[in-house]
């Protein structure tokens, strides 16, 4: 019989009869590539009659234990992964080429090296001469690292059932070839069998495994997102390509809290970790200027404070502009309409740029209130006052909604020096302990405070 043409979604892994410009599974564009398929279709076969055998069951409440966990001592690592490694995890790191993968995960081997994990560094991408001179540039030549330069999942295999490490890092997926899947290194179906053989060996044979993966925002190289349904744990490493800062961020972990961040700074020596995030993001700041407002944000279990930025000025368009940097541009359009609809103040005709200073980007609605704070303060041209802080949801009535965990926010802004904090009525007085809290019912009452009326 001959073999249908598979067609397969290079972002979600969904496989189709036929090409279409449009994924159904997951809506993304333009990702649908042909490809051979795995074998002549076992999805089609049924498992038929045989019995299979009966499972143990156990209760909920059997006596486990934590898994014991090894930390790196990289800090910032560490907390992403939710506290050190989980023996027997499988990790993928994703991020955009060069944004420094190999130097973050080169310095994280050396690291649980040094404390006695038996560690290899397997790199698809480069000459072992040149990842050793980059150990070198790191300081890290010292570190009892195994390093082996290959793309042939088969000999990788057989040497780490060979050497049965505690530790393996494979930089990067889209360079593994498995011999038994007839398409090209980098295709689908490599990546994901790659994956598979490599996750199924760490299960098995109790290694953990750190998978690198490339990702471009057009979605060009065949996805790591399909392997994401099959770690434990999924890592983006993000920055703006101008920015030394970069960071780590667990969007998925099996083992810890998701949305938890570390931040880096790239260095010539290096990924260096930055323990006082909120200090680095607001460090250009300068003061007061129209059109900034601090925001006290929260990632994953800390605290980071950060500014917002806007400008607002007269568009020659017909249609103004709306561009966002860090920030949901579904969201601005919403608090914009909030302005408009129920202060009363219309950004129509008015072009609105918005910006998170050190490319950070924030995610929380819990931001509303500082985004509204820089907008008004660019287009009415008047400073906050620098040494004050905002957070708060806005709903589509123009109320100011509590956000979890005002203590915290309160906290790392009086350890910044912020003698203010603006926040929603109902946040507790109390958890200022010294700064002087401001609470607010809705947008009304702000603008009313801080503008003058509306
Ligand atoms: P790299 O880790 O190779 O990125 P990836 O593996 O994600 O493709 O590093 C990319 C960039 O980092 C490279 O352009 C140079 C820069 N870099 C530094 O600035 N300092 C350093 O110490 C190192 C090793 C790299
Ligand atoms: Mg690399």
């Amino acid at each position: 019989m001959a073999r249908a043409p598979a067609f397969v979604c290079s972002a979600c892994g969904a496989s189709f009869g036929k090409w279409s410009g449009r994924c159904d599974a997951c809506g993304a564009w333009n990702s649908i590539v042909e490809e051979e398929p795995l074998s002549a279709g076992p999805a089609a076969k049924s498992l038929g009659a045989a019995r299979g055998r009966r499972l143990a069951l156990s209760d909920l409440a059997t006596e486990e234990a934590p898994p014991p966990r090894t930390l790196c001592g990289i800090a910032e690592f560490d907390r992403v992964l939710g506290g050190g490694l989980v023996p027997a995890s499988a990790i993928l790191v994703s991020g955009d080429p060069g944004i420094g993968k190999s130097t973050l995960l080169l310095q994280a081997a050396a690291s649980f090296a040094r404390k006695g994990l038996k560690t290899l560094y397997i790199s698809g991408e480069e000459a072992s001469a040149q990842v050793r001179l980059r150990a070198q540039r790191l300081g890290l030549a010292d570190a009892p690292v195994r390093l082996g330069a290959e793309t042939n999942l088969r000999d990788i295999l057989t040497t780490l059932e060979a050497e049965r490490p505690d530790l393996v890092v494979i930089d990067s997926i889209q360079t593994m070839w498995a011999d038994h899947v007839e398409s090209a290194p980098g295709s689908v179906s490599q990546v994901r069998a790659a994956a598979h053989e490599l996750v199924s060996f760490a299960k098995r044979r109790g290694v953990s495994v750190v998978l690198v993966g490339h990702v471009t925002k057009e979605g060009q190289i065949a996805g790591p997102r399909v392997v994401e349904h099959m770690v434990d744990a999924v890592l983006y490493f993000e920055g703006e390509r101008g920015h030394q800062f970069r960071l780590l961020r667990a969007v998925k972990n099996r083992f810890g809290p998701a949305d938890e961040i570390g931040v880096f700074e790239m260095t010539g020596a290096g990924l260096s970790e930055v323990a006082n995030p909120s200090a680095l993001f607001l460090s250009g700041r300068e003061s007061p200027a129209s059109g900034s407002a601090v925001f006290a944000g929260l990632e994953g279990t800390r605290t980071v404070l950060v500014e917002f930025q806007a400008l607002v000025a007269p568009s020659p368009l017909a249609q103004p502009r709306r561009s966002v940097l860090g920030w949901d541009g579904g969201r601005l359009a919403m608090i914009l309409a909030v302005l408009e609809a129920r202060v009363g103040i219309p950004f129509a005709g008015l072009d609105v740029y918005l910006n998170v200073a050190g490319g950070l980007k924030v995610t929380e609605p819990a931001a509303d209130l500082a985004v509204a704070a820089a907008l008004l303060s660019a287009r009415e041209d008047a400073a906050l006052p620098s040494d004050t802080v905002l957070f708060g949801e806005i709903s589509l009535s123009g109320a100011l909604r509590p956000v979890a965990q005002a203590e915290n926010r309160l906290k790392e802004a009086r350890k910044l020096g912020f003698k203010t904090a603006i926040a929603p009525k109902g946040t507790k007085a109390g958890a200022a302990q010294g700064m002087s809290l401001r609470t607010m019912p809705d947008l009304v009452a702000f603008v009313g405070e801080m503008f003058g009326a509306g």
